[in-house]
């Protein structure tokens, strides 16, 4: 049953008050709960109508008065009063049961929720809808130590815990938690003064891992009160890491809940990337009390309202105490291999989706990634200050509110006073808007010229020309900048812009920072490029030349034949060579585009994508790297050796990434010499996991292998590396018979989210190895997302993403992909979450 936008109807009650009392009971806990309704005056009446799925019901009241509602598979209906009443439940569920982890569900001994988007409805009866915000009081009674839920705590006694959230919220930020858990606690005071106990509650033993979390967390609530004006609200704030988790965390009110990979860390145990992703998660979660809880979405068409906002958010902080530069092209490079491969294949859908069967499908880097990139291009449209005076008026208009994109979109138009309707298609248009540039000078004329276009998407064939906010700037053949970074604005499907008074033609530096999240092709020579890796003055446009040769002469080995070029391996020499330049920036300079991105390269210039030749030809491009760059790799490496404690700081983290792309292109010439040594004396996870890898690469590695077994096996999110590494990095034909025996492994445990994606998610970013002839690895894929979909419906959907561009291979991949895709939708009690994706997926 497909959802639309356009259906949109208030919900005809408004709620005054809920009350709700677990008692919590592993196969039988018992909900009662006491919601106080009154006719909504500005909606229209309907039937009244409360979500309610797999549970029983026990009892109803309505004002006192017991009542035989009428149950179907989603819910009940009732006669009700017509003025307000209060409605009285008791139902049973079975958490132990709840292998969905959506709704409350068990988690090692520990009861937790998720609600977003749909879950509460598996909780109680209850208009389970975001656009209704309730005042929430929670009683908890178990046996467990702990006992948390949303908002302030009231009291507590043994066996029981109450809550109050004074801040009216919907049902989807609802959460509890009940288990044996410790808290590492900390403090903060807000910049008007109210003093909050902070907690991150682990279970007993990891609490030596919670400390970055914490750490994390004071500097995002110090960042939101700085950057964006917006202090806590609660006495509390509490953390909970949980190991069965689907997503990466969720932003409950004064209660979120994480999975363990996003809060746990300590250097022998995580690595650089981990604790700057603990740290922007922490961020965005937090930042959700502002942009989702106090202000959240009228429906879940909304999704990008809270979630591109509060990405958008999260990129700034991360920018602000890391590097900046580097930050933008990390989320250029996750743009590009996730977003644009989404567009351009069969579950392209636009940032604003206009209808859905299971909501869940479109927690999309779509709806988050581009969602946030709108923000930004917004931003660069109307300025700094015009930004902050818009999201002034959004946080004083809009607070207590569950609104629209119009809602959003208007404030910008009310601030700024600028029309954003063309603006607005970027939410309603799905598809990368690709733009093509010419040049042309005279006389000291300068102009550029561009023209946007956008492939059709699954029922959108005709695109509008969008908005793009194109920063450009021109240097002069030695170097100089010539004209600065300025922010032409294109509206028109094909327009110019000149630049006057230049003594010579200059060379442009087009897109500047990734101002829009567009594709571009310009016909330039490949000197013009090595000249902007040399020279450009914006570090995004500096790395992003290199990366377009880099791409350029993988193409060329792959359709021609050809031999790695010569002049960019000089270029890339002087840039690793350039100690002026951040070290996390040239470790990116260092990295070449993925296989995956090379498929989709190849496909857009209409050509079939050989899995196994691109491989060979990256293979071959890293030997001639290794080769050309010998002399300078050593010295790259020996700086990343940091003597003293360790730190997760951006500093040495970007040393330590460029000593491991150095350590990785050494090991393809010394047999493994360097990186044995690494392994071997590495204190910290980052070191060791980079030595362990580069080893495997070669083939080599097994000893070490088995000792990161023995030493680490013990531990859930170690041993995901331990998994998720070797099937990244099998041969091609030894990738699906190595995740098949690892799923005989007795570490595998297909109801744990984070080991599924490990083990499968490693099998699908394997290009070669997923796509090796005799599709061995879709097959094995296709078994265990019909065996996880009867159990876990959400992680299964996500997972089956992996076959969402069959369409750009050869005949017989296709028709392998297509038959498991089929044999997926032909299975009996498919999800409808599965279902709904292998349909999209077939088209
Ligand atoms: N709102 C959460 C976050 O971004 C994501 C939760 C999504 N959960 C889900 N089951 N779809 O930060
Ligand atoms: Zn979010």
């Amino acid at each position: 049953q497909t959802i639309y936008l356009k259906d949109y109807a208030p919900f005809p009650w408004l709620i005054d008050g809920v009350e709700l009392t677990f008692r919590l009971s592993p196969k039988a806990t018992r909900v009662t709960s006491r919601i106080r309704f009154r006719p909504n005056p500005d909606a229209p009446s309907g039937p009244f109508f409360l979500n309610g799925e797999t549970m029983t019901l026990l009892s109803a009241r309505i004002d006192g008065a017991e009542v035989q509602p009428e149950i179907t598979p989603e819910g009940l209906t009732c006669a009700v009063p017509d003025g307000p009443f209060t409605f009285e439940a008791e139902v049973e569920i079975d958490p132990e049961a709840n292998t969905s982890l959506d709704g409350l569900y068990r988690s090692g001994g520990m009861y937790c929720t998720q609600c977003e988007a749909q879950g509460f409805r598996k909780i109680t009866f209850y208009p389970d809808r975001p656009d209704v915000m309730a005042v929430f009081t929670v009683r908890v009674e178990s046996e467990m130590p702990v006992l948390l839920s949303n908002g302030n705590p009231v009291d507590q006694g043994d066996g029981w815990a109450e809550w109050h959230d004074p801040w009216p919220k919907p049902a989807y930020l609802f959460a509890l938690v009940a288990g044996d858990l410790v808290s590492v606690p900390g403090h903060f005071t807000t910049r008007s003064g109210r003093a909050v106990d902070l907690n991150i509650w682990v279970r007993p033993g990891d609490e030596g891992r919670a400390g970055w979390a914490l750490e994390s967390l004071k500097l995002s609530m110090r960042w939101d009160e700085e950057a964006y004006g917006r202090e806590y609200d609660l006495d509390v704030f509490n953390i909970v890491a949980v190991d069965d988790f689907n997503m990466g965390a969720m932003e409950n009110k004064g209660l979120n809940i994480f999975n363990s990979r996003l809060v746990l860390a300590s250097p022998e145990t995580a690595t650089d990337t981990d604790f700057e992703r603990i740290e922007a998660v922490i961020a965005h979660e937090y930042f959700h009390n502002w942009t989702g809880n106090r202000i959240t979405c009228r429906d879940w068409f909304q999704l990008c309202l809270k979630e591109g906002l509060t990405v958008f958010r999260d990129q700034s902080f991360t920018s602000d105490v890391r590097s900046a530069p580097v930050k933008r092209i990390e989320d250029a490079i996750l743009l590009r291999a996730r977003q644009f491969r989404e567009d351009q294949g069969p579950l392209a859908h636009p940032v604003r989706p206009e209808s859905f069967v299971e909501i869940n499908n479109f927690y999309t880097v779509t709806v988050y990634e581009k969602g946030a990139e709108i923000v930004g291009m917004l931003k660069r449209l109307v300025g700094d200050e015009g930004y902050r005076a818009a999201l002034d008026l959004y946080f004083d208009r809009h607070d207590g509110q569950a609104v629209t994109i119009e809602d959003w979109l208007k404030v910008f138009e009310d601030a700024t006073g600028r029309d954003l309707t063309q603006f607005a298609r970027w939410y309603s248009q799905a598809g990368t808007p690709h733009l093509t540039v010419t040049d042309a000078f005279e006389d000291g004329r300068y102009t550029l010229t561009f023209r946007q276009e956008t492939a059709p998407t699954p029922g959108q064939t005709e695109k509008a020309p969008q908005v793009i906010p194109i920063a450009v700037g021109l240097l002069g053949a030695n170097g100089d900048e010539v004209v600065p970074t300025t922010l032409l604005e294109m509206t028109e499907a094909e327009q110019s812009f000149t630049f006057e008074g230049l003594t010579g033609k200059p060379v442009p530096s087009i897109l500047r920072g990734f101002s829009a999240p567009v594709e571009i092709t310009r016909e330039s020579s490949g000197a013009e490029k090595a000249f902007l890796l040399a020279h450009d003055t914006d570090p995004f446009n500096r790395w992003e030349a290199g990366r377009d040769l880099a791409r350029a002469t993988l193409t060329a080995m792959i359709l021609e034949d050809a031999a790695p070029d010569a002049g960019w391996l000089q270029g890339l020499g002087a840039v690793l060579r350039d100690t002026a330049l951040d070290p996390a920036f040239r470790a990116l300079v260092l990295a070449l585009p993925t296989q995956d991105e090379m498929a989709a390269h190849l496909a857009r210039l209409g050509h079939v994508p050989d899995p196994l030749r691109i491989r060979a030809c990256h293979r071959a491009l890293r030997e001639a790297m290794s080769e050309a760059l010998e002399d300078s790799l050593p010295a790259l490496h020996e700086d990343a050796q940091i003597p003293g404690e360790y730190s997760p700081q951006a500093e040495p983290a970007g040393r330590r990434a460029l000593g491991n792309a150095a350590l990785g292109l050494i090991t393809l010439r010394d047999g493994g010499a360097r990186a044995r040594a690494q392994f071997e004396t590495a204190d910290n996870m980052t070191q060791s996991i980079a030595a362990l890898g580069a080893l495997l690469a070669i083939g080599k590695g097994q000893d070490q292998l088995a000792a990161f077994e023995a030493r680490w096996s013990h531990d859930r999110l170690v041993m995901d590396k331990w998994f998720g590494l070797q099937i990244a990095l099998a041969e091609p034909e030894e990738a699906a018979p190595l995740t098949e025996r690892l799923t005989q492994h007795p570490g595998f445990d297909v109801k744990n989210p984070n080991r599924v994606r490990a083990v499968f998610g490693s099998l699908s970013g394997n290009a070669a190895g997923f796509h090796a002839p005799g599709g061995a690895s879709y097959a094995l894929l296709a078994d265990w997302l019909i065996r996880l979909d009867a159990l876990n419906p959400q992680t299964a959907s996500r997972l089956s993403t992996a076959f969402d561009s069959w369409r750009r291979y050869d005949e017989t991949r296709q028709g392998q992909m297509r038959a498991q895709l089929e044999r997926i939708a032909g299975t009996d009690g498919l999800s409808r979450d599965l279902s709904e994706m292998v349909q999209r997926m077939l088209g």
